[in-house]
């Protein structure tokens, strides 16, 4: 197993294993075109030739990144793949001084286990909202936010 930064033609594989779970209300869809503009945000995971799961670390404003699109093929989940993919993320981070991490999500415990904690959705930066603007759910919303110190 290979924890890498995206390239371009990893986009197609990544784009399935992301919608692929956004079909089953797990996460937002994003289009090929919307991950090709943003690939060098992306980390992935590669078995073989397979391109097994991808996360994102978008930069936000000052300090503040997302981690987003974090996605693992379903029949790999719970092998410790977003694990690495979490700290790939979290390393480039550091890299580039990102000092905070937020994220959205229904999956809260997950990201508890790395130290991320609750907060009030409307202590983050209106920027982040962008993503809102075309999501089916946005007028009823059940994503929590969590922030993580780096
Ligand atoms: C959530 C998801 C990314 C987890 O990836 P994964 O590769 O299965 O997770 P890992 O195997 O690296 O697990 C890391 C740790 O989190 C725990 N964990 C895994 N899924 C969990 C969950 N849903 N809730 C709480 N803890 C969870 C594991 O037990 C493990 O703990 P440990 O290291 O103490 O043993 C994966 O299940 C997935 O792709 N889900 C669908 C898409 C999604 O919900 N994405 C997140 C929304 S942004």
């Amino acid at each position: 197993m290979e924890i890498r930064p995206a390239r371009m033609g990893d986009i197609p594989a990544m784009a399935e294993l992301i919608n692929y779970h956004a079909e089953r209300g797990r996460m937002l869809h994003r289009s090929r075109a919307y991950l090709y503009e943003r690939v060098r945000n992306f980390w992935v995971c590669q078995m073989d030739s397979w391109i097994v799961g991808c996360c994102a670390l978008e930069p936000v404003w000052t300090d503040l990144g997302e981690l987003k699109s974090l996605a693992v093929q379903e029949d790999l989940r719970g092998q410790g793949i977003g694990r690495a993919l979490i700290e790939g993320c979290l390393e480039a981070g550091r890299r580039i001084d990102i000092k905070r991490v937020f994220c959205l999500t229904r999956e809260a415990a997950f990201f508890e286990n790395f130290g991320f904690a609750r907060l009030e959705r409307n202590k983050l930066p209106h920027k982040v909202w962008s993503d809102c603007v075309n999501c089916p759910v946005k007028d009823n919303c059940d994503e929590i936010a969590l922030l993580l110190d780096l």
